[in-house]
């Protein structure tokens, strides 16, 4: 089971591009650009994440961000798991990232975007790996300063597929950035929210996210099987859910198999991610095959979550009947 899913083709749909800084990276950089860290080594670093829940995480990968100031920063960044990601069998990824999180700070949202798209279309002609850029607002930012970074980004939309919303969901619910994800819609662009498992208020979001917003996903979403009319409207929506479970073991301890199980019941779209694997020590493949262990998931019903990535990618018919086809095959002949 291991080797059939680091071989399988795949596609990540929630991964946060910061969230991908390794600590070796991170120390290179902190050399380079003169940032002190707080630890002798990487290995030290390492053993001081400690998080429970989403606040004790946030502050840690925000700490984490300073080293990357530098265009080349944020190419490296992205390269280097675009690289990671094309080693664990990975064709297709949508790439989140917090511009919000380095303006803060005094770096400039072109700086970010252009490193990023730079790494992108390299990795694409050097390693195969086709990649897509959704835009991420911090909901613990105010709704004005979302619209501010949308207005930067539009001098770049070719470079973007999406919006997405996440950082600190208590009391920062989807209706604050009703606004700014409408104008996000008129200008061509895909949506999404992050639904975390187990925060305040979760079931008003997620039916917020669904019928007033009208996203086009969901991040997360774990917390909507407590109510058959949002499974519901999940389903009729045709909503994919980017569910990831060793960032939700960090906070319900568990890798959340058991709902997992119940929404391929029901037909949920569902799909398996990694969310920020350098913090979490767990990219797609080791998300899979944990996830397998803990709830025993055949293979087909492996195959069913892979194929839903694909299925429910912002991708067109065309391209996504391809990647489909070579899953497919895939399969067919690993049971040979
Ligand atoms: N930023 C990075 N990872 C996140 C997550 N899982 N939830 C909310 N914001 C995040
Ligand atoms: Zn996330």
């Amino acid at each position: 089971m291991q080797r059939f899913i680091e071989n399988m083709p795949k596609a990540e749909l929630h991964v946060h591009i910061e969230g991908t800084l390794e600590p070796e990276l991170s120390f290179a950089l902190a050399k380079k650009n003169k940032v002190e860290l707080s630890y002798e080594t990487p290995e030290a670093l390492i053993s001081a994440y400690d998080f429970n829940d989403l606040p004790s995480f946030l502050t840690i990968y925000y700490a984490g961000m300073n080293v990357l100031i530098e265009e080349d920063d944020f190419y490296q960044l992205t390269y280097d798991y675009l690289n990671k990601a094309r080693s664990q069998e990975i064709l297709y990824v949508e790439i989140f990232f917090d511009p919000q999180a380095h303006t803060v700070r005094g770096v400039s949202f072109d700086t970010v975007i252009t490193g990023i798209h730079k790494a992108q279309i390299d990795a694409e002609r050097e390693l195969g790996i086709k990649s897509q850029l959704i835009m991420c607002f911090l909901r613990d930012m105010s709704a004005e300063s979302a619209m501010q970074h949308l207005l930067l980004a539009t001098p770049h939309l070719d470079w973007l597929i999406g919006v997405g919303l996440d950082s600190d969901e208590r009391n920062n619910p989807p209706s604050k950035f009703y606004d700014v994800f409408s104008e996000a819609k008129k200008l061509g662009l895909k949506l999404t929210m992050h639904c975390d498992v187990n925060q305040k208020n979760t079931l008003v979001h997620i039916k917020q996210c669904i019928n007033e917003v009208k996203v086009d996903r969901i991040d997360h979403g774990i917390n909507a099987l407590e109510s058959e009319a949002l499974c519901k409207l999940i389903k009729e929506n045709k909503l994919g859910l980017t569910v990831c479970p060793v960032s939700n073991q960090f906070v319900v301890q568990s890798l959340t198999s058991d709902e997992i199980h119940q929404m391929l019941e029901k037909d949920i779209l569902v799909t398996i991610n990694s969310d920020d694997p350098a913090y979490f020590r767990a990219y797609l493949n080791e998300n899979l095959i944990k996830l397998q262990k803990e709830g025993s998931f055949s293979q087909d019903q492996i195959v069913t979550m892979v194929e839903n990535s694909f299925k429910v990618a912002w991708l067109d018919d065309e391209i996504k009947g391809n990647y489909l086809n070579k899953l497919k095959r895939y399969v067919s002949e690993y049971k040979q």
